[in-house]
């Protein structure tokens, strides 16, 4: 099994990587002054340790191989990455690495390889965080069995099983979702900015810092107000208020003219919209699915994408990456809750997933043909990672 898996995850990271760095690399100039990231778990550095809410990740094993003052942390794979990646064609991918070694302080690949094992687990239970959080006071830790069926079993039973607690010591909770880096710290490094993006509300940080990145993210977020509440995170508008907040502090930090110049060159990065589906409409507890038919849903989403990119262009952003949405009918909870088909991935979900996509596109369109200097890009991770579920070994051994 590990076997398996070891080259199917450094295909993972190297995708990941490049799919969220080359388009934001190629809509940034010269110069990236900051990077600045809205959205859920794929990307909350910590903001939901700050809040009254049971989803958070300040306990071991998250943030074990978080090693802040050291280029060999290693990267963690955001709850979307079993869907948050497009495989590109080989020679994309050797141009692509070549590249990322030119940048300053890029991630090696070959620090990865032998780190694909906490991976793997942390891959795997940060795929079922969303939903398992909102049926459990606490989120476990989850035993690798396999991709295809996920039972979890508290921490306690779990943590004393290796590889748990292997390097306990050495990292530190932070309150990503993940044992290292999220995708988006690994896009600062590369875009020589700073090796980690702070959370907006760590209060280890300040505007000093923030004027380099700072994350809004809430993990369990979603484009519904009603997502949010379900686990009582941050929702969207109250990132975009925290993002109104940072605007006004970075312009008494740096002055007003730098602080627009950095709001308008900054890359933005938008990971949101799988909790709209599993944590609000499919499962139940917030009556959307009373209100709306699926397709109906998609489109108040896309209604309310629209607001928040239109809200976030008005404040100054310009280049902005929003990430699609993945095969959610595949994540490991999804699989092991479909009994009566065999823990095969939820077609349904998918569709909702597909189809969510095309308006998405539709509306990324007709935004950047109506706000002008938008240079609003979407990030496809849907199709490319769905090929590795199918058919792990066409991409491994
Ligand atoms: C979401 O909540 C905010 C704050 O209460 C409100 O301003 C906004 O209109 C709401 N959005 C929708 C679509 O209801």
């Amino acid at each position: 099994m590990a076997s398996r898996f070891r080259n199917l995850f450094f295909h993972h990271l190297l995708h990941l990587l490049l799919l969220l760095c080359l388009p934001s690399l190629a809509a940034a100039s010269a110069r990236v002054p900051a990077i600045i990231v809205f959205g859920d778990s794929t990307v909350d550095a910590g903001n939901n340790n700050q809040i009254k809410t049971v989803l958070k990740s300040n306990f071991s094993p998250y943030g074990r191989d978080i090693y802040p003052h050291s280029l060999i942390s290693c990267c963690c794979l955001p709850s979307s990455i079993l869907y948050n990646v497009s495989l590109p064609k080989t020679h994309h991918l050797l141009k692509a690495l070549h590249n990322l070694r030119r940048l300053p302080h890029a991630p090696m690949a070959s620090r990865f390889r032998n780190l694909f094992f906490h991976h793997l687990l942390h891959l795997l239970l940060l795929l079922c965080l969303p939903s398992l959080a909102a049926a459990s006071a606490r989120v476990p830790a989850t035993p690798l069995s396999s991709s295809a069926t996920l039972p979890w079993t508290p921490a306690t039973t779990t943590r004393s099983r290796r590889p748990y607690g292997r390097d306990i010591a050495g990292g530190r909770p932070t309150g990503r979702f993940c044992n290292g880096r999220l995708a988006t710290d690994f896009i600062s490094e590369a875009l020589g900015l700073p090796p980690l993006v702070p959370a907006y509300l760590d209060p280890d940080y300040g505007i000093k810092d923030f004027a380099q990145g700072v994350c809004f993210a809430s993990a369990g977020t979603g484009l519904d107000n009603a997502t949010s509440d379900v686990l009582s995170v941050i929702p969207v508008w109250q990132e975009v208020e925290y993002f109104k907040e940072y605007r006004r502090r970075l312009g008494r930090h740096v002055g007003k003219a730098r602080a627009m110049h950095i709001i308008r060159e900054a890359v933005y990065i938008v990971s949101i919209g799988t909790n709209d589906f599993l944590e609000n409409y499919y499962s139940y507890v917030t009556g959307r699915f009373r209100e709306f038919k699926v397709e109906e849903f998609e489109d108040f989403l896309i209604d309310r994408a629209a607001d928040f990119l239109t809200a976030i262009y008005t404040l100054g952003a310009r280049k902005i990456s929003f990430t699609s949405l993945g095969a959610m009918g595949c994540l490991p909870l999804e699989r092991t809750t479909n009994v009566l088909h065999g823990g095969d991935c939820i077609e349904e979900y998918n569709k909702v997933a597909r189809d969510f996509n095309v308006k998405l596109q539709a509306l990324i369109h007709r935004l950047c043909s109506s706000l002008p200097g938008l240079k609003l890009r979407y990030a496809p991770v849907y199709d490319g990672l769905l090929r590795i579920i199918q058919n792990p070994s066409a991409y491994g051994e």
